[in-house]
């Protein structure tokens, strides 16, 4: 599969490098307004393929994107130090006016993978703009904070990360809604799997595990002005899912038609993902606290997409 990528900051690099490494695909074009960036950040990316995979990377124009199966768009600005994802939003509705017609132009089938904040937003903007039906249209939306998730629980109970099945649901932001009821250790739930391994989850550690999710971003952010690779890596997870038509289940950005009492609204729960895009919705049991700040995230989340004009 040929994959594109529309901005080449540090997220879209920080993909392309995944991806490379990766080896699931054959090609892979970066394209930036800044033609010097993508074709540097292309040849840098070329010179880590011989270590890893046979994966053809070129950067180009627009044009270069012809026959791309999936395209990622990473263009618009990022968070600064203190800045919500949010704040992002106008500057990034303005450069995604330009970016998902020039996509469209090109590569009409492709699907589209956003993951420019605010990137539920982003994503329902993406799929106004495009006309692309919903399955198509996918945000890397708290693939990245159900990551953060799964890291922080297994470090806690000694485990691997991969043997801890725990999402993060609604947005990917301040709202995003931690699903501990149905969180699970291979198949046993995490309270009872905590306790036989000696690691109870106590009130204290929840809060913490809570924050430390919540504002991963912003401690990063603080540290080294932005985050990179856990979002490449994410896109790069998606973008297998797609490539190797997996059916995986991943927690990503989408249109979600009244799933429960949440109507037709872009967020993040866990969908299975395919060569198509998202194959199906698969909304989890939520407790009853879980459910009402997954309404609030979602509330929130479709009100401020409907005050965006695309
Ligand atoms: C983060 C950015 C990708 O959460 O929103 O690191």
């Amino acid at each position: 599969m040929k994959i594109g990528i529309v901005g080449t900051g540090m997220v879209g690099s920080a993909a392309g490098f995944a991806l490379a490494l990766e080896g699931v695909i054959e090609r892979l074009v970066l394209v930036d307004q800044n033609t010097a960036l993508a074709r540097a950040q292309a040849e840098d990316i070329a010179h880590a393929v011989p270590f890893a995979s046979s994966v053809m990377v070129d950067h180009g124009d627009y044009d270069a994107l012809s026959g791309a199966g999936a395209v990622i768009i990473a263009a618009g600005v990022s968070q600064k130090p203190g800045e919500t994802r949010m704040q992002l939003l106008d500057r990034n509705a303005a450069v995604f006016r330009e970016v998902v017609g020039e996509i469209r132009r090109v590569c009409p089938d492709a699907i589209l993978l956003v993951a420019s904040n605010p990137v539920d937003i982003m994503t329902d903007v993406t799929l106004r703009l495009s006309g692309l039906p919903r399955e198509r249209v996918i945000g890397s939306g708290t693939i990245l904070d159900t990551a953060r998730f799964r890291w922080l629980l297994a470090r806690h109970l000694g485990v691997a990360p991969r043997s801890v099945h725990a999402y993060v649901l609604g947005e990917h932001g301040d709202t995003e809604v931690l699903a501990w009821s149905s969180a699970r250790v291979g198949t046993v739930d995490l309270s009872r799997a905590a306790a036989q391994v000696g690691a109870p989850v106590t009130a204290e550690l929840r809060e913490r595990i809570d924050t430390g999710v919540r504002r991963a971003a912003y401690t990063i952010i603080e540290g080294k002005g932005a985050t990179w690779y856990g979002i490449g890596a994410g896109l790069s997870r998606i973008v297998a899912a797609i490539a190797r038509d997996e059916q995986s289940v991943l927690s990503v950005s989408g249109r979600t038609p009244n799933l429960s009492a949440i109507a037709d609204v872009t967020l993040s729960v866990p969908r299975v993902v395919g060569a198509n895009g998202i194959v199906a919705d698969l909304m989890p049991d939520l407790a009853p606290e879980e459910s009402e700040a997954l309404e609030a995230s979602a509330t929130m989340l479709a009100a401020t997409a409907a005050g965006v004009t695309v």
